[in-house]
Parts: structure tokens; C-alpha cells; sequence
């Protein structure tokens, strides 16, 4: 008898059910109802979200690595809402430029899904190209152009991504504020950060943010079944954008600033879900 490949052990998502396994028994919880993943700027939202169940180092479940980028957390948190419902917050993101593959870059989206999560939220701090939107701006992402040149989907899995982020989910972030923007994010490898030219390339085909994560993690949650609402807060005008030169310091002071207004703006939509 054959074994499917999404079955066998070595499989990926034969690790996410392990992993699911580590945070059921050391939280508690049974079922987790939605995820998040907190990037740069984000992060004090779990603080805000509700009573927190249980926090475990992502090095005690299976397939996460400790995150050594500044600005993320490195823990997996379980949260009961004020509404009874429970959510999971992936502090430890693996970005695709760290080189250890398509499988681990979306190794949290997968584990979510096995803890039962139907809505996946991602967030992250990126580049804005719109000019009218200052650093400290929260945006919705609308929909993204992948231009890492590889995808988490293995062998022919066709997953349509058309509404990949969710525009019933877009509706419910606007009914907490009115006043949220959207656009295309566009994933480029890093961890550079991108040339002018490489910005206006991206501008040119339609692109509003720029970042390094997420479109991977989008599609992995679509292939998963969950909706995904999107996030970015535009930490820094994108490279020629902006009179000035980029850095990563530039990045983390602005995530620092916007922390406060973004993450209750975010446990307020999480609520709202
Ligand atoms: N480009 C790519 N990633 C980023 C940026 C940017 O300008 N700012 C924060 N993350």
C-alpha cells in the first residue's frame, strides 16, 4: 500500500502535526481558532489580546527554529480572547533569506493549521512606495506579487489564489478603522533591501509594499484552507522612495513608535473575527 505524500513522516506536514502535538500538550488547548504571526512592529499585540495560556520557547516544538533577527520574539503563545476563542502567536518567523528552505519558512503557517486554526493573520513591518504613507501606517495587503522564485507547494498542487487575502476579512479589519489603506505586497528574497530601481520595477507591475516575508506563508495558509488577513506597517518609504538611505535600525525604531496604536488596533480586529 502507498503512502500519500502529505502522509508520510518525513513529510512536511507530518512535522506540523508534531508540532501541533508539543503546543496542545504544553498549552492545553485543544484547538487553536486563529494564528498570528507578529513581524516587526507587531509584537506587543499578544500582550493585548487577552490572558496568555501558555508561552513556549519555539526551540521545544518541533521543526522551529529560535529567531535571531531583533524586532521578533522567538516564543509561540497561546491566548484565550475575551471571547472564549483561542489564538496562536507565532513570535518566531523564519524568513526566506536565512537559507533553510521553503519548508521551514512556512513550517508556523502549517503547524497553525494543524492546531485547528481556520484564519491565519500575517503581519510585518515593510517598505511603502505610496509616498502618502508615512512610517507608522498600518495597510492592509490586498493581494501580492511572489517574487522569490519559489513556492511552498510541492509537486502539482494547483491552489487558486484569486481572494487569497481575504476580502471578508479586509471588511471586518475597516469596520474596527475606517481609515485602513490597502495594497499589493511584493516579497522580494532580501536580505538586502531593494535597489531604487528594483522599488519602481515593483511599482510598474503593480506592487504598493515591499517586504520579505509573507507571500510564501499566504499561499501555505491557502493550501491549508485557512483565509488569511494581511497586514504591513510601513516602517521606512521604500529605497528612492525616500530622500534617505534605509536601515534596519531605521526599521525597528519606526516598528517601536507604531507599536502601541498598531497592536490595539490588531487585538481589536482579532476580536472582531
Ligand atoms: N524593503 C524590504 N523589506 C522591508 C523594508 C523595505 O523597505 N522595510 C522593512 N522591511
Amino acid at each position: 500500500m502507498s503512502t500519500k505524500p502529505s502522509q508520510a513522516p518525513d513529510s512536511p506536514f507530518s512535522l506540523a502535526s508534531d508540532a501541533a502535538a508539543v503546543i496542545q500538550k504544553l498549552s492545553g488547548v485543544q484547538r487553536h481558532d486563529v494564528a498570528l504571526t507578529l513581524g516587526s512592529g507587531w509584537a506587543r499585540a499578544a500582550d493585548l489580546l487577552g490572558e496568555t495560556v501558555a508561552e513556549i520557547p519555539a526551540s521545544d516544538v518541533p521543526g522551529f527554529h529560535a529567531s535571531g533577527i531583533p524586532g521578533h520574539t522567538g516564543t509561540i503563545r497561546s491566548i484565550r480572547l475575551e471571547n472564549g476563542s483561542h489564538a496562536l502567536v507565532l513570535g518566531a518567523r523564519t524568513h526566506f533569506y536565512e537559507d533553510k528552505g521553503v519548508r521551514a519558512v512556512v513550517h508556523s503557517v502549517r503547524t497553525a493549521a494543524a492546531c485547528g486554526a481556520k484564519v491565519m493573520v500575517l503581519t510585518n513591518g515593510a517598505g511603502g512606495i505610496r509616498e502618502s504613507w508615512k512610517p507608522g501606517t498600518p495597510v492592509l495587503i490586498s493581494d501580492h506579487l511572489n517574487l522569490t522564485a519559489s513556492s511552498p507547494l510541492e509537486g502539482a498542487t494547483f491552489i487558486d489564489l484569486t481572494d487569497l487575502y481575504s476580502q471578508r476579512l479586509r471588511d471586518v479589519a475597516r469596520s474596527i478603522d475606517p481609515s485602513l489603506d490597502e495594497g499589493v505586497y511584493v516579497q522580494f528574497r532580501g536580505p538586502h533591501y531593494e535597489t531604487p530601481a528594483e522599488v519602481q520595477m515593483a511599482k510598474a507591475m503593480g506592487g504598493h509594499i515591499v517586504g520579505m516575508s509573507t507571500a510564501l506563508e499566504a499561499i501555505a495558509a491557502r493550501e491549508a484552507g485557512m483565509e488569511v488577513l494581511g497586514l504591513s506597517l510601513i516602517t521606512n518609504l521604500a529605497a528612492g522612495i525616500s530622500p534617505h538611505p534605509l536601515s534596519h535600525q531605521e526599521v525597528v525604531d519606526s516598528g517601536k513608535a507604531a507599536e502601541p496604536v498598531i497592536s490595539a488596533l490588531l487585538a481589536k480586529i482579532v476580536l472582531a473575527l
